[in-house]
């Protein structure tokens, strides 16, 4: 099911911005002019990733600085070792819209 996030303008500024779709709070992120999402909630702690600082593909949580590849899910800073959720997504009407499983 594709649910409907937000404009892509709302990534212009830092690249990162959080929505909730489905109930699911997520961050999405603008990287070379394509579009990713990942749960917003760090696997480390209680962090929002979209709190936190994009570089390239990779985010860096706000809270210890550890980072995740948007593109993946791949936890490649310490102290992030579990994976982050990641989920498709795609341009249409205007907005980006988050695949999420199943019915939601
Ligand atoms: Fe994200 Fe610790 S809560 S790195």
């Amino acid at each position: 099911t594709w649910a409907p996030a937000i404009p892509p303008s709302d990534l212009e500024e830092f690249g990162v911005a959080a929505a909730t779709v489905g109930g699911l709070k997520v961050a999405l992120y603008a990287v070379d002019g394509e579009y990713y999402a990942t749960a917003d909630l760090c696997t480390h702690g209680a962090a929002s990733l979209a709190d936190g600082f994009l570089d390239g593909e990779l985010i860096e949580c706000p809270l210890h600085q550890g980072t995740f590849n948007v593109k993946t899910g791949a936890a490649v800073g310490a102290p992030c070792s579990v994976a982050v959720r990641t989920f498709p997504v795609k341009l249409e009407g205007g907005l980006l819209h988050v695949g999420l499983p199943g019915g939601a």
